[in-house]
């Protein structure tokens, strides 16, 4: 067997609403898999049949008011049985596993968003998922009035299908998801080894060339 098959690598893609990450998730594990490595693609919060519960308590606007801290520790309950059950298995089976959404989000959202002590969200995050750490992150980029307006579109879209209710965060006011941005952006330039950012106003698929192209060389092709 090809020595490609056998490589345990961790992509996360991040960025805000309607930045791309689906989209180009799909488009990177369909490139891969044609060039013969195993994928697999999953998200968060959710991945598990747990977390999906908990995503579905998180995402939805139902009224509820989540303090800052809550939300962590919501997104952090997910993110330990994702991990435990999901993540790592997969990078053990030697899988390349491609996440929609991990620990930069909650420092995006929670930390720069609603304003969390950065130090108070790394130390519950490692004693959560200890040092695992994504091998390549892709920050898709989007001023957050383009992606809100495309995320509107698509709910519009989806409004059979159960995705539908998955608009708090949408709601917020455009200044949180400023602050979002500028987190992702400092994310960026805090560990530029392992993250890359693409501009997201790029076309589908020229990002999609960017993205996979970063990937294979990452991965020593
Ligand atoms: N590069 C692009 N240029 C223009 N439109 C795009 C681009 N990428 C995706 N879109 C469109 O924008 C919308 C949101 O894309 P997508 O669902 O992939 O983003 P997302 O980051 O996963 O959003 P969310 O955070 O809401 O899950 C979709 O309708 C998609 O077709
Ligand atoms: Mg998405």
């Amino acid at each position: 067997m090809s020595k490609r098959f056998e490589k345990s690598f961790f992509i996360t893609l991040e960025g805000g609403e309607g930045s791309g990450k689906t989209t180009q998730i799909n488009r990177l594990a369909e490139a891969l898999t044609g060039l013969g490595y195993r994928v697999l693609t999953t998200r968060e919060p959710g991945g598990t049949p747990e977390g999906e519960k908990i995503r579905a308590l998180f995402v939805r606007d139902t009224g509820m008011n989540w303090s800052p801290m809550a939300e962590v520790l919501l997104i952090l309950a997910a993110r330990a049985m994702h991990v435990e059950r999901v993540v790592r298995p997969a990078l053990e089976g030697k899988n390349i596993v491609i996440c929609d959404r991990f620990t930069d989000s909650t420092t995006a959202y929670q930390g720069y968003g609603r304003g969390l002590e950065l130090s108070a969200i790394d130390s519950l995050t490692k004693s959560v998922i200890g040092e695992l750490k994504p091998d390549l992150t892709f920050i898709l980029d989007l001023p957050p009035g383009a992606g809100l307006s495309r995320s509107t579109k698509r709910l519009a879209r989806d409004h059979q299908n159960e995705n539908a209710a998955e608009d708090r965060f949408e709601k917020l006011e455009l200044s949180f998801h400023d602050r979002v941005r500028e987190g992702f952006l400092d994310i960026g330039k805090r560990e530029p080894e392992r993250c890359i950012v693409v501009d997201a106003t790029t076309g589908v698929d020229k990002m999609a060339r960017i993205i996979l192209d970063a990937t294979l060389n990452k991965l020593g092709n």
